[in-house]
């Protein structure tokens, strides 16, 4: 397979340059930047809020796709990972195994599968670390049955409930207690609990407007965890929450697992919403690095990230040290436009750094993540999991 990083000169330059200072400009862009410090800085802060909360963590590794950063979250004290997609999981894990036993690694996939080859390949899976998946279905628990029985495996599995989302999860408790029961009668298969995901609370903006959402939405999975408990079930993992929610989520009691991804690096959408609440003390570690191609007309720039460069899902990127003075818009696929002070206008060849509107689907688009401490590279990370969606 073709690895595109090794063609670019500059790549090689900077690695040569890694420790350096000022080995930060050599960095070809657009491309993505992590502060390590602050990076590290969130991940211990979020191991020691779930731990004084009682909670587990099983980070998201779909915000960062990355071996690199998962190890650290679990050197941090997270008890696993979670996955949306089978895919970002088979890469991952195949890293992580391969620099030592990982094979009691407890890996949660998130998003139900569906059919018999994603079945197989969980079954396989499940032969190379410690795997959990969510189920909204009967079906899902048959097909996950006929898996592992044929790979001579076990998988765990949770009922995902839908709390208000609408996306995945049974609607209601006797549909819980329907997965529960099939699962109680398959012979490779273990029930373990609930996954329920509130993702439309997440950037609700006040803390009070989402705390009283979020506890609303918690009732749902209350309501499936007491049809449960009260058949006889042991609803022994309640798994959910996100980076926005996840304060008021140990307050309400009912997870006793956080799935929070976003925290390692943060975004725009997540500081809009979150402001100085608790939730939003995270700091912003990633951005992304442009530079001004073009500084031909006054009152603006052009520069080398556009459409292709981010997820655009959440609007614009903010333009660190002048978010009050300029203004970034899509100006292509290729390009964007920094409006500027005209008394202080940016120059051609400068490089801006932007906070991305939207981390996770940002980070899918790089090969790489460049580590960095001021102006210095420390290390170059592979987005290990880049592209699996399926
Ligand atoms: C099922 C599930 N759990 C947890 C998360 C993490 O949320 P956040 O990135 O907001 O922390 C997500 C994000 O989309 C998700 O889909």
């Amino acid at each position: 397979m073709r690895d595109s990083r090794h063609d670019v000169r500059a790549y090689e330059e900077v690695l040569q340059q890694l420790g350096e200072a000022n080995s930060r400009r050599l960095i070809a862009t657009p491309a993505l930047v992590c502060d390590l410090g602050l990076l590290r800085s969130n991940i211990d802060r979020m191991a020691q809020l779930a731990r004084d909360a009682h909670c587990t963590l099983r980070p998201h590794v779909k915000s960062h796709k990355s071996a690199y950063i998962a190890r650290q979250q679990l050197n941090a004290g997270a008890v696993g990972l979670s996955f949306a997609k089978l895919g970002e999981a088979e890469a991952v894990v195949t890293e992580l195994n391969a620099d030592g036993d990982h094979s009691s690694l407890s890996v949660l996939l998130t998003s139900p599968l569906v059919g018999r080859q994603l079945a197989e390949r969980a079954a396989d899976l499940a032969t190379r670390c410690d795997l959990i998946v969510v189920v909204d279905h009967c079906d899902g628990v048959d097909e996950l049955e006929a898996a592992a029985l044929a790979t001579d495996t076990t998988i765990a599995v949770l009922c995902d409930v839908d709390v208000g989302l609408g996306r995945t999860g049974v609607v209601g408790p006797a549909e819980a207690l329907a997965v529960a029961e099939r699962v109680s009668v398959a012979t490779r298969l273990r029930f373990k609990g609930v996954q329920g995901y509130g993702g439309h609370l997440q950037h609700i903006t006040g803390r009070e407007h989402r705390r009283a959402a979020t506890i609303s939405s918690t009732t749902r999975l209350r309501i499936a965890i007491d049809a449960l408990e009260s058949a006889g079930f042991i609803v022994a993992i309640r798994s959910g929450g996100g980076t926005g929610t996840m304060g008021l989520d140990v307050e309400i009691g009912v997870l006793n697992e956080l799935q929070t991804g976003s925290y390692v690096f943060m975004d725009r959408e997540y500081s809009d919403a979150l402001g100085d609440d608790p939730e939003g003390r995270f700091a912003q570690s990633l951005t992304l690095v442009t530079t001004v191609i073009s500084a031909n007309h006054d009152g603006y720039v052009t520069v080398d990230a556009g459409l292709k460069s981010m997820a655009t899902d959440a609007g614009v990127p903010l333009v660190v040290g002048h978010e009050a003075t300029a203004t970034y818009q899509f100006f292509g696929d290729e390009q964007g436009m920094v409006t500027c002070d005209p008394h202080h206008p940016f120059h051609r060849g400068e490089r801006l750094e932007l906070v991305p509107p939207h981390c996770d689907p940002t980070v899918d688009r790089y090969d790489v993540i460049w580590l960095v401490h001021d102006d210095v590279v420390v290390d170059v990370i592979d987005v290990t999991a880049r592209g699996r969606s399926q």
